[in-house]
């Protein structure tokens, strides 16, 4: 409970950014789907966006909510972006995907001007990698993938649905889900994954976030990107 209303104050804390007349990525999971539906409100108030949903489910609520949607094929830039994580550490690196739609989320994160992260305060570590690291791999390379990640010292599972079988992206790939536990060096690891053949993306967010907005009690915390020295 206490979890839920730290991501609905972080949610509407991040309409702030949202300014009338802006394109609008629309992030995925349960922290994001809070601001959607906030959006929603606004927008049956008046407010003018276009939403880019980052996942088919969120394509969903937003089009149930009455949210005008464009494509990446209408605009290529996108004003602000609202999404979840799964943790961010103190230069605001994330682990995203535990949702499965790290690879729009990516895209869309990567044509944002502003890219607004909302979370609960569990979301916040001093160290990535608890939280199982989600890449995203092509079918046919999967094992072979598998086992390079699992040579740089991870535990690797293939990421299953609720009927036990694999888990599929909305772009029709696989999920392994990379138990660390902990990535001293999130540059170092999102460069060695993104080099494996077969790797399509991975969950490691470096650089794209630039608002944090942690739901922490009653209030929220804003925490901003530093600009690298
Ligand atoms: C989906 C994501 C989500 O943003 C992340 O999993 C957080 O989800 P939630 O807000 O439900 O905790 O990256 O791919």
């Amino acid at each position: 409970m206490a979890v839920d209303q730290e991501k609905e104050l972080a949610a509407r804390t991040s309409l702030r950014f949202v300014r009338d007349g802006s394109v609008v990525g629309l992030g995925s999971g349960s922290t994001a789907a809070y601001a959607v539906r906030l959006l929603g409100e606004r927008v049956r108030a008046g407010l003018q966006i276009r939403g880019i949903p980052t996942s088919v489910q969120t394509q969903g609520l937003a089009a149930s909510l009455g949210i005008p949607l464009t494509t990446l094929e209408e605009v290529q830039q996108i004003d602000v972006t609202v999404d979840g994580t799964d943790e961010f550490d103190p230069e605001l690196r994330l682990i995203k995907g535990g949702g499965g739609a790290l690879l729009r989320e990516k895209i869309v994160a990567s044509a944002t001007r502003q890219e607004i992260i909302i979370a609960d305060s569990s979301k916040q570590v001093s160290v990535l990698g608890k939280f199982p690291l989600p890449v995203e791999v092509i079918r046919f390379a999967q094992a072979l993938v598998s086992k390079k990640i699992s040579a740089l010292g991870a535990t690797v599972q293939l990421r299953k649905n609720t009927a036990g079988e694999p888990f599929i992206t909305d772009e029709g790939h696989h999920i392994l889900d990379c138990h660390f536990e902990q990535i001293p060096d999130p540059p170092a690891l999102a460069y060695t994954l993104s080099e494996i053949p077969g790797v399509v993306e991975h969950g490691l967010f470096i650089d794209l976030a630039d608002v944090v907005l942690v739901g922490n009690g009653s209030e929220v915390l804003e925490l901003r990107r530093k600009p690298h020295s």
